[in-house]
């Protein structure tokens, strides 16, 4: 076996294309409050890039910042202001007709896109994602707000109308919720948040935003277009440490809405800390461990490219990355090898190098976990089919195709959110669909087969276990047209440029019964255009 000397592949200063350089670490001393940027002159926290630099003292995590870490006596405050800014729903915002709140996301739009530079760059250094995903995230963020614009408009149209029944005229529209608590994770710290915190907004919301631990900085340049583009107290920002700040949001039951992207752990325990539960509505995207199902009769080109992608696609560092291979036995053995050969070729270098695929990891403990694993497999009877698998060198893991993985291994039921890839043989189709009835996640699976009847029937199995059968094809969110969501502990909710609109609303109905009396004063408002909510006014 050969050692690929990963530490080689840090970079010195001066090796870093000056595009891509930091030259001053960005020291953020300030958050956003009620329409201020508020000075913050309490504790902070370094941020330490996954990308080591070599230095004369060796190599060394490179610092490229900080930010506030503010304490719960500042988060009362914050949740304060959004809950001024809401104002019991006749706060300006959450009355604003929905031309005008378009209006301001527009605008924020436009602001934004100028920052696409610097966001970029921050997302490589702080999560150390490859230069084209970086463009990817933002883009497909910017796109996914000109989405959301376009399908409220397209509801508020349908909403425009009265309907009669009965003898009852009604107009029935959507209204916001109150105060979200939005956090995202720091796989996709952009676009993850932003799938939340928009559709959050423009249905007439306003906004606690905490970024996650990995991918804060980021979010920096963006404030002022948030501050400048809504009116005061809209959004607002909350930092430090989760355990110390979000508790005394909950429990103080002002919060009506949890937008959470992250653990199954943390969101049971945030929803519980809510006075009042049945007031608290939760929007999750959680845990998963997508599985592929590889049947005799794969084309094994194609099932290979994607398991590839699907496992590893930014360092398999995805909620809908696939986690674990069940294999028939009859192919097993040339299905890892067939992966391991092409795992192999994968590049392993900095997020600007071009044409890389692997790139070194944000969470400082994730080597050593992914480490245990392998061993404990191995241990166990397993063997890393690929030359280089799990090769490391500090946050650099190259990917290990571990096989066979059987019951009872970590990398049989834990969600391992790196780049390992665990392959367990089957005689009988029975044991991955068992497995997934066992399983705590329900997230999507992908099915690989080339024979049309063993397919149908397995996607009749599947979906009462899932929420998306892929066939041939990897796990994904997108298009984010599609109903993003999952199963037992992999979601709540369901998110999708249509569904997150109606999942951060309520249906309310304004009605009258038909007489002659009251058509005259429904007609006199509408005609005069005395009311933003009953209105026949068309987006155009
Ligand atoms: O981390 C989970 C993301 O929602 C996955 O999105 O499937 O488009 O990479 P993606």
């Amino acid at each position: 076996m050969t050692q690929l000397n990963l530490a080689d592949l840090f970079p010195a200063e001066e090796q870093i294309p000056a595009e891509h350089r930091i030259n001053q670490p960005i020291e953020q001393r300030e958050y956003l409050i009620g329409g201020e940027m508020k000075p913050w002159n309490g504790a902070t926290q370094d941020v330490l890039s996954p990308v080591l630099v070599k230095t004369d003292a060796g190599l060394a995590r490179k610092r490229i910042g900080s930010y506030p870490i503010t304490g719960p006596d500042e988060a009362m405050e914050v949740l304060d202001a959004a809950v001024k800014a809401y104002g019991d729903g006749r706060g300006e915002w959450p009355t604003m007709s929905v031309t005008d709140r378009i209006a301001a996301v527009e605008q924020f739009t436009r602001k934004m896109v100028q920052k696409k530079a610097e966001v970029v760059r921050l997302l490589m250094w702080e999560i150390g994602k490859s230069l084209g995903d970086s463009e990817k995230e933002f883009d497909r963020t910017v796109q996914y707000i000109y989405d959301t614009i376009d399908e409220l408009k397209s509801i508020d149209r349908q909403n425009s109308s009265f309907t009669i029944t009965e003898g009852i005229i009604g107009q029935i529209r959507r209204s916001p919720l109150g105060v979200v608590l939005c956090m995202g994770p720091f796989n996709y710290p952009l676009n993850e948040t932003f799938t939340t915190l928009i559709p959050a907004l423009i249905m007439g919301n306003t906004v606690l935003f905490k970024p996650p631990k990995h991918g804060t900085l980021l979010h920096y340049p963006l404030l002022e277009a948030f501050r400048s583009s809504f009116p005061a107290g809209v959004i607002n920002t909350v930092y430090g440490r989760g355990n110390s700040v979000i508790p005394s949001l909950m429990e103080s039951g002002k919060v009506n809405v949890l937008a959470l992207i992250g653990s199954s752990r943390v969101a049971d325990k945030l929803k519980k800390m809510h006075p009042k539960s049945n007031r608290l509505r939760a929007i999750l995207s959680l845990d998963a461990k997508n599985a592929g199902i590889i049947l005799d009769n794969a084309d094994l080109d194609v099932t290979v490219k994607e398991c590839l992608l699907g496992a590893l696609s930014f360092n398999g560092q995805r909620c809908t990355a696939l986690k674990i291979f069940f294999v028939h036995r009859s192919i097993a053995e040339r299905f890892v090898e067939k992966l391991a050969a092409e795992v192999e070729k994968l590049k392993p270098g900095m997020p600007w190098d071009a044409g890389v695929q692997i790139t070194p990891l944000p969470e400082p403990n994730k080597p050593t976990y992914l480490a245990e694993c392998i061993e404990e497999a191995r241990q166990d009877g397993a063997r890393v089919v690929n030359e280089h698998g799990g090769q490391t060198a500090h946050s650099f893991v190259f990917p290990a195709v571990v096989y066979p993985v059987k019951e009872g291994m970590k990398l049989y039921r834990e969600e391992q959110f790196g780049p390992v890839i665990p392959v367990v043989p089957f005689d009988d189709v029975e044991e991955p669909i068992q497995y997934l009835i066992h399983a705590d996640h329900g997230q999507q699976v992908s099915v690989f087969g080339t024979h049309h009847e063993q397919i149908a029937h397995l996607v009749d199995q599947l979906v009462n276990q899932v929420s998306r059968v892929n066939i041939n094809a990897q796990c994904q969110r997108g298009p984010d047209t599609f109903p993003f969501t999952g199963r037992k502990d992999s979601a709540e909710g369901t998110l999708s440029v249509h569904d997150a609109l109606r999942a951060f609303s309520i249906r309310t109905v304004v009605a009258t019964k038909q007489t002659n009396a009251n058509k005259d004063i429904v007609n006199d408002i509408v005609n005069n255009q005395e009311s933003n909510f009953l209105s026949t006014r068309f987006i155009l």
